[in-house]
């Protein structure tokens, strides 16, 4: 069957991974989450003390570092469920924090890292039979992608969505912080300059505020059925 490239934008924790891992699955695609290559980077930034105390990246010297930062996938083999790992070390579970969370946008506007990972992304998805997720994946990294998705949810409803992963998964969680944090890094996401976070005209819009998984999954299925 005809391979596509299906592209999937949308503010932060609307469940866009959740969906798009799924499709993959489904369709025996590759999935490729890129706001994980850009958290892959903030840790970076992190762990060399590129960030000022005022919250500014040290962009000079983040330029200089950006050729030692290698980022690739590998599906944990008992899972099957994606890895990010940054120079060769697993750090699926350190980039998801809030500490990564709160850097994460600032690192995400400065251009000369969306062109290294763009550039990336585009090579990772040239074979097609792809979905990839995002922020600018259907305006600037597949611009001519055959199914363009545009999710979005209620600030709230994200925030809540956050803290009940992060608890799923151990980890520390204060459900004001992450309000705070989803609705910073929105404002963030639609005001840079570099490809900001926008729907594409030729995008479908899904509010999956009221959705369960499933309903969304079939939702999803749907419409990539209706674009091959
Ligand atoms: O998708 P996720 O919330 O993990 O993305 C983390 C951050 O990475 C976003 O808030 C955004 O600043 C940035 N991002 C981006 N472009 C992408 C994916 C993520 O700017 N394609």
């Amino acid at each position: 069957m005809k391979k596509i490239t299906i592209a999937i934008d949308g503010f932060s924790s609307c469940g866009k991974s959740t969906m798009a891992k799924a499709l993959a699955k489904k369709l025996g695609y590759v999935y490729i989450d890129t706001g994980a290559m850009y958290r892959a980077v903030t840790l970076f930034a992190l762990r060399h003390q590129l960030f000022n105390a005022d919250g500014t990246v040290k962009e000079k010297e983040l330029k200089t570092l950006m050729p030692d930062i290698h980022i690739r996938f590998q599906l944990d083999p008992s899972t099957g469920n994606p890895r990010t790992f940054l120079n060769g070390e697993c750090v699926e579970k350190e980039i998801r924090g809030m500490e990564v969370s709160q850097h994460v946008s600032p690192i995400a506007a400065i251009p000369f890292v969306r062109e290294a990972l763009v550039a990336q992304q585009q090579t990772m998805g040239k074979e097609k039979g792809i979905v990839m997720d995002g922020r600018d994946i259907g305006t600037t990294v597949f611009p001519d992608a055959e199914l363009k998705i545009f999710v979005t949810a209620s600030a709230q409803v994200r925030a809540q969505r956050r803290y009940d992963e992060l608890k799923a998964k151990g980890m520390p969680a204060d459900f004001d912080d992450i309000l705070k944090n989803v609705q910073e890094r929105d404002y963030i996401d639609t005001h840079r300059e570099v490809s900001p976070l926008k729907k594409a005209d030729d995008a479908v819009e899904l509010d999956n505020s009221k959705l369960t998984i499933a309903e969304q999954d079939q939702w999803l299925y749907k419409q990539y059925l209706s674009h091959l």
